[in-house]
């Protein structure tokens, strides 16, 4: 079928929630994809950072092959094989680089999507506030049930996970949201201790994304996630990282947190877990996964013997490989070389999560990311005037150069 008969198709019976840019992709390998007239253009969005070893890696197919033909699906009634094994390897890298005390074990819930680890982990904050007041007040206590969130933060689309999402452009036609959120803004230290001594008995929870995604790649500083963890600490309330974008090997260390010398109590991940294969999870310290007793949460999907499978390859791969270091260089390279060009400024992030603004005499974002599809490379602007960059993991050097050299003669 021809790219304006799929266009005219989907026009008539897909919803409109996103403006499709003008390709059908039909096949992909490694850092190339393929579209259906067999043009190859080089992929630095990722999926949106989901495909981290590329398109179609070989260990990645093997596995979903294999698993496919033993068992696809049975629910969460049954043990399977993998689960375990990938809950005990998130484990391990949830505590790589955590000082002695704060170096786990953790205990997994298995999703589908970001909103859903972010729900789970929204669900236990609550859980974990209300059980704490019952232990010092008794069982009829109110609890503290707000979370604090960071301006211009991005948590899903779900009802919960968008009134977390501190963005009012994303609220406004769905009003009224659901209650309990309050805002601060991005990396303001005495906001934060200003807002937790005006409203800390009512705080269950803080949640942020170390390296912010969505709004166009902004890490957080140091201090900033430092004084989140203390107050947290100091209130008795959880600190969420949600690491559904920066986390699993994205920007140089498995997960985005552990750049900034702080330990969360719960992770929240997605997107490069599964290697495109929809897949999350929701991660918590022990103590507190342990709040959830049977019946307190669920799901039909999550952590299917497909997922597992496929989860179990690509954090056995990521994990094996090379791939902190590699990101590291790699990231590094395309940081430096967008530094270098014209009308390219305040270039940012952290490994293979990288952000960048155009000067207001350059073409506008979205201008250059249909510029640069023309000319075969796939990426993404996430504002008016920001480009970011989620390629596969898997990105050297040379397609950094390939990219580099398009973007000069666009922009
Ligand atoms: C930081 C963050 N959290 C949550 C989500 C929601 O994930 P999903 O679209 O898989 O529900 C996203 C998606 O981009 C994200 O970047």
């Amino acid at each position: 079928m021809s790219l304006p008969e799929q266009q005219s198709l989907e026009s008539a019976y897909v919803m409109g929630t996103f403006a499709r840019k003008p390709v059908e992709f039909a096949s992909g390998r490694g850092m190339t994809l393929v579209d259906a007239e067999g043009r190859e253009y080089l992929d630095f969005l990722s999926g949106i950072g989901c495909d981290c070893l590329g398109h179609c890696p070989p260990a990645l197919v093997g596995a979903l092959d294999a698993q496919a033909g033993r068992l696809i699906h049975v629910s969460n009634y049954f043990y399977i094989e993998h689960r375990g094994e990938v809950a005990r390897h998130l484990s391990d890298l949830l505590s790589r680089y955590a000082p002695e005390g704060e170096d786990g074990p953790w205990k997994t819930f298995f999703t589908n999507s970001g909103a859903e680890s972010n729900e789970c982990a929204l669900k236990l904050a609550r859980l974990h506030a209300r059980r704490r007041a019952q232990a010092e007040g008794g069982p009829d206590v109110p609890a503290p049930y707000h979370v604090v969130t960071v301006d211009a933060s991005f948590h899903g689309r779900t009802m919960m996970t968008l009134a977390a999402t501190a963005q009012a452009k994303f609220h406004v036609d769905f009003a009224p949201m659901p209650d309990g959120f309050l805002d601060v803004p991005r990396n303001d230290v005495a906001a934060l201790e200003a807002l937790f001594a005006a409203h800390g008995p009512e705080i269950c929870a803080v949640m942020l994304e170390c390296v912010q995604g969505e709004s166009g790649v902004h890490p957080l500083t140091p201090e900033f996630l430092a004084a989140a963890r203390r107050l947290t600490r100091e209130h008795g309330a959880l600190l969420i990282c949600d690491e559904v974008q920066c986390g699993i090997f994205r920007t140089g260390r498995p997960f985005g947190f552990q750049h900034f010398g702080i330990v969360p109590d719960v992770v929240s991940m997605a997107k490069g877990i599964a290697g495109g294969f929809p897949a999350g999870a929701c991660a918590a310290r022990a103590e507190v996964a342990d709040l959830f007793a049977p019946g307190d949460h669920g799901t039909t999907f999550g952590g299917s013997c497909l997922a597992v499978a496929a989860a179990q390859a690509v954090l056995d791969e990521l994990d094996a490989g090379g791939y902190e270091q590699r990101v590291a260089e790699v990231g590094a390279y395309l940081r430096e070389r967008l530094a270098a060009l014209p009308r390219v400024h305040d270039v940012r992030g952290l490994g293979l999560m990288v952000g960048c603004d155009l000067a207001e005499d350059a073409p506008s974002a979205p201008e250059v990311v249909s510029a640069a599809l023309e000319r075969g490379f796939v990426l993404n602007a996430t504002g008016p005037r920001t480009l970011r960059f989620l390629p596969p993991l898997i990105c050297e050097r040379a397609h950094v150069d390939a990219l580099v050299e398009a973007l000069a003669a666009i922009v």
